[in-house]
């Protein structure tokens, strides 16, 4: 059986980042508000490191505080400086972007539209700065009505695929709304999904290895199952033999909280089944 890599999958510059400012904070008591990212392994090994996740601002001790890479709003930011707290931002400059675009619409009165998820934290963060804004996951022409004949600032999660984006303005499109459509999915996203559609088109099987709260994750699964069939894996542990029959090839992508360890153990376990 043959094991193809994708030419891009894993950690991105933000995750990076992000991980690595946690892992350099000094302090008596270093925490992160909420997940520093969507990868229980990792977390796991930053809580060995010292690092704890603290899911509110009440539970937070004096010392560090890292915000994590989904960002944090702006309201959330200013409860932080007036505690006596060191904050470490290792917010993505990616996420703060898109977090600027809706400023930027807000300021001047223009109706807002995300595609997202309302759950993810990287939203949360915007609609809690900006509650007038709609997020949605798919471009639900009864959810876009209010829209029609509208001016409307059109933003995307940063993890989000070009294709569901572009749909989404058409959709805004065929109700006559005036939209402003701004760039936010990131590169590292864009370029981890072109790259699994490709591995996707030459192989049997394809992997894919994130955690399941990652948003980026879900979508490069998403793609890749409408070319051929996938399987959603944290670990090497959820492999199962029984997806490997009558395979000749199989295709290995990771979402961007995904490290380099964990693929290279899946590949590893792959080898003996
Ligand atoms: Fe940032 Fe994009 Fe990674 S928003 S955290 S570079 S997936």
């Amino acid at each position: 059986m043959k094991i193809l890599r994708a030419k891009v999958a894993g950690f991105c510059f933000g995750v990076q980042r992000a991980v690595t400012l946690a892992k350099k904070a000094r302090g008596q008591s270093i925490q992160t508000l909420g997940e520093l990212i969507h990868n229980p392994e990792v977390l796991e090994d930053l809580k060995n490191r010292g690092v704890r996740t603290v899911s509110a601002i009440s539970k937070l001790q004096d010392g560090t505080v890292v915000i994590r890479a989904h960002g944090i709003s702006d309201k959330v930011r200013t409860k932080l400086k007036k505690k006596n707290i060191k904050i470490v931002d290792a917010s993505c400059p990616f996420v703060r972007r898109l977090h600027a675009a809706a400023a930027s619409f807000a300021t001047k009165g223009v109706p807002i539209v995300i595609l997202g998820r309302a759950d993810h934290p990287e939203m949360r963060a915007v609609v809690e700065d900006f509650p007038e804004v709609l997020v949605v996951t798919q471009p639900d022409l009864r959810r876009l009505r209010r829209f029609t004949g509208r001016r409307v600032g059109v933003l995307a999660q940063t993890t989000e695929t070009a294709e569901s984006f572009t749909l989404l303005q058409s959709k805004l499109k065929s109700i006559g709304a005036k939209i402003q459509p701004v760039k936010t999915i990131c590169n590292a996203t864009s370029e981890r999904q072109a790259a699994a559609i490709e591995l996707a088109k030459k192989v049997d099987l394809m992997l894919i290895i994130g955690g399941r709260k990652s948003n980026n994750t879900k979508q490069l699964w998403r793609l890749s199952r409408q070319v051929v069939p996938s399987h959603w894996i944290e670990t090497e542990r959820d492999l199962k033999s029984a997806w490997l029959k009558s395979v000749q090839s199989v295709g290995i992508t990771a979402g961007a909280s995904t490290p380099e360890s964990t693929i290279e153990r899946v590949i590893a376990k792959l080898k003996t089944l």
